[in-house]
């Protein structure tokens, strides 16, 4: 017997990687229902070797289902996920909404699993922000071992990760630097994306940062350990999907280079690709459609007692949102629900 799910947001970026990969790690659905707003009602979406149609939200009836994955953005989320999570149908949100409320789990599972039996507290439990997502698989293993004090980190942050409309207005706005009369104003991003970068994701915050900086510092206090001292800058490039980041590490304890690497190694959702010659490392292009989260440039930061640098890639729109959600949901099945 398996399992009565709901992905909401079935035709967008992480909608869609959804149910591609709960079709691919065979999870066991024995229903599927693909949600999206009324625009799309009736659009065919991929699951597996099937197609389904899309249902409407607005309208859909959570009664009898057994779990939502939810990748509809705050507002949407804010209407539809307290109705879900009332009817009895546990909702895992890739929203920002829940958090950082302290009853609800924010869960990676290679990190906090255990986090997991706080569902109970709302039915909801809550996915990272892509940029913490694949930073804290691999901080958790370095902290065990060596007890990070503070985190330095840069992103490079592709696209897809504004949605959709992120992904149109840099192919649209590239093409139209060749084509005149054909050029793109920025809408979605602040500034012109195509051949550019935009230091400025979400909203700016009192202290000069912005929303999503702010993001990645909450989220992996909640997620690895409140002590972590972690200071962040969040930059768009024009890479339509993966998120890279460059991160320096302090530690308490010294932590060699080689030893270092060992621990990532053997670490879940890890791949090190770490060999110091040309081409020796992962970059966005590579990552994507891929499960893990790529570590190279391993080495030691000799300007402090105990510093570390790496390079982390990940496709955003898997370990970032849809792979860590369906993660949660087997999570979930195989501790909570166990219906599989
Ligand atoms: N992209 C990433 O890397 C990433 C990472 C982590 C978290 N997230 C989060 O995941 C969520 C979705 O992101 P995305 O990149 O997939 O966005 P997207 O490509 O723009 O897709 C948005 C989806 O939400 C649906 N939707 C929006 N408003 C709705 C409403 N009022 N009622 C019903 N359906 C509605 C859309 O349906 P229609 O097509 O019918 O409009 C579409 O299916 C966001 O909360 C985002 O912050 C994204």
């Amino acid at each position: 017997m398996g399992y009565r799910v709901v992905v909401a947001g079935a035709t967008g970026n992480v909608g869609r990687e959804m149910l591609n990969i709960l079709a691919e790690r065979q999870f066991p659905v024995d229903e599927i229902a693909a949600l999206a707003s009324r625009k799309s009602l009736g659009t065919e979406v991929s699951f597996g070797d099937t197609t389904v149609k899309t249902k409407d939200l607005d309208t859909f009836d959570f009664e009898g289902w057994d779990m939502a994955l939810f990748a509809v953005g705050s507002d949407a989320t804010k209407k539809y996920a307290p109705k879900a999570a009332a009817a009895g149908c546990v909702v895992i949100d890739n929203s920002s909404l829940y958090r950082y409320e302290p009853d609800i789990p924010l869960i990676v599972p290679e990190v906090n699993p255990d986090a997991i039996v706080h569902y109970k507290n709302r039915n909801i439990i809550a996915n990272p922000n892509c940029s913490t997502a694949q930073m804290v698989v691999a901080l958790k293993p370095l902290h065990d071992r060596a007890r990070i004090k503070r985190v330095v980190v840069s992103t490079y942050q592709s696209v897809s990760g504004a949605g959709k409309e992120g992904i149109d207005e840099l192919w649209n706005q590239t093409k139209g630097m060749y084509v005149p009369g054909q050029e793109v104003e920025p809408s979605k991003f602040q500034k012109q994306i195509a051949f550019n970068v935009i230091p400025h994701i979400d909203v700016f915050m009192e202290d000069g940062s912005t929303k999503e900086e702010w993001k990645m510092i909450a989220e992996t206090k909640k997620i690895v350990d409140p002590s972590i001292k972690v200071t962040a800058t969040c930059v768009r490039v024009p890479v339509f999907v993966g998120h890279s980041e460059a991160v320096n590490v302090e530690t308490e304890d010294f932590l060699d280079e080689d030893e270092a690497r060992d621990i990532l190694r053997e670490s879940p959702g890890i791949l090190v690709v770490d060999k110091r010659e040309s081409g020796g490392y992962t970059t966005p292009v590579e990552c994507v459609g891929d499960y893990a989260t790529f570590i190279s440039r391993i080495r030691q930061d000799s300007t402090v007692e105990n510093g570390l640098n790496f390079w982390c890639v990940s496709d955003n729109l898997r370990k970032g949102a849809a792979l860590n959600a369906v993660q949660i949901a087997e999570l979930l099945g195989n501790r909570v629900l166990k219906k599989g």
